[in-house]
């Protein structure tokens, strides 16, 4: 754990020497959702590979960068490539920004993710506000010595994706006249997408989504004190009873266009914190 927490500083240390104000806003892109980085001011682009002690993505041709800027008029961070825990990543290490995130002073978070409606009513292509998560990934980002300085050993996880914050960006999809749902979220490891008897369990279990990401790096936010928002673009129908084949296009396809909806309600959201 040493050793992590002296990557962690290392890398506050590097972003803190770079930036003139530091953000109280990050907002992590999730698949669909790199679009939002076109609408950030005076962008200062820092690679991943450039951040002492950062973690690098090795997947070809994906993103790994931290952007520093304007949106609407707020100062944010984008977290534009995450790391996913089916590439290979330890939890640690998957949640590695979100820890910098904290020490460097951020506030609030915005995450974003690409998800299977498993809710029958939900039509893809539009977003859905999470409302709380199940955790079935089948590990935890806090396994392991405390550190004490970041956060408590048993996190309260009550109120996970703040409500005040939902309601927020409830009154702002209404407003643009976006159609949206709320539900619960549900974590697996993947790579693969589920099976229908997976499905029929993970929906009898409570959830309203699935998808890959997200509930690691919610874990840490609640862990270090920062409040969540969290908005999934359901991809594909995820229904047990009636499972089309499905692939990773279809679903970035998607997300694409789901996407645009996100962006705008993130940047008017950002406005009002
Ligand atoms: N299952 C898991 N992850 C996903 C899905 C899905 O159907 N769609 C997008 N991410």
């Amino acid at each position: 754990m040493k050793e992590y927490i002296e990557r962690v500083n290392k890398a506050v240390e590097f972003l803190k020497s770079k930036l003139e104000a530091t953000p109280k806003v990050a907002i992590v892109l999730g698949s669909g959702l790199h679009g939002i980085a076109e609408s950030v001011e005076n962008p200062l682009r820092i690679s991943y590979k450039d951040i002492p002690g950062f973690p690098v993505s090795t997947a070809p041709g994906h993103k790994g960068e931290l952007i520093f800027g304007k949106l609407n008029g707020k100062d944010v961070m984008l977290m534009n490539g995450r790391f996913h825990y089916y590439e290979g990543y330890d939890m640690k290490t998957v949640t590695f920004p979100i820890r910098v995130m904290q020490l460097l002073g951020v506030e609030v978070l915005v995450v974003t993710n690409a998800a299977g409606g498993m809710n029958p009513d939900f039509e893809i292509g539009r977003p859905m506000f999470i409302t709380d998560h199940i955790n079935m990934m089948g590990d935890n980002p806090l396994i392991g010595p405390n550190v004490d300085e970041w956060g408590p050993r048993f996190p309260d996880m009550s109120n996970a994706y703040d409500k005040e914050l939902r309601n927020k960006a409830v009154n702002i999809a209404k407003k643009l006249n976006i159609p949206f749902y709320e539900g619960v979220y549900v974590a697996v490891a993947g790579p693969n997408f589920e099976t229908p008897a997976e499905l029929k369990m993970l929906r009898w279990m409570g959830a309203d989504a699935v998808g890959m990401s997200t509930v690691p790096e919610v874990i840490v936010a609640n862990h270090g004190g920062i409040k969540v928002l969290g908005i999934s673009a359901i991809t594909d129908k995820a229904v047990h009873e009636d499972l089309k084949p499905l692939t990773a296009e279809e679903v970035l396809e998607v997300a694409n266009r789901t996407g645009e909806m996100m962006v705008r309600i993130i940047s008017e959201f950002v406005k009002e914190l």
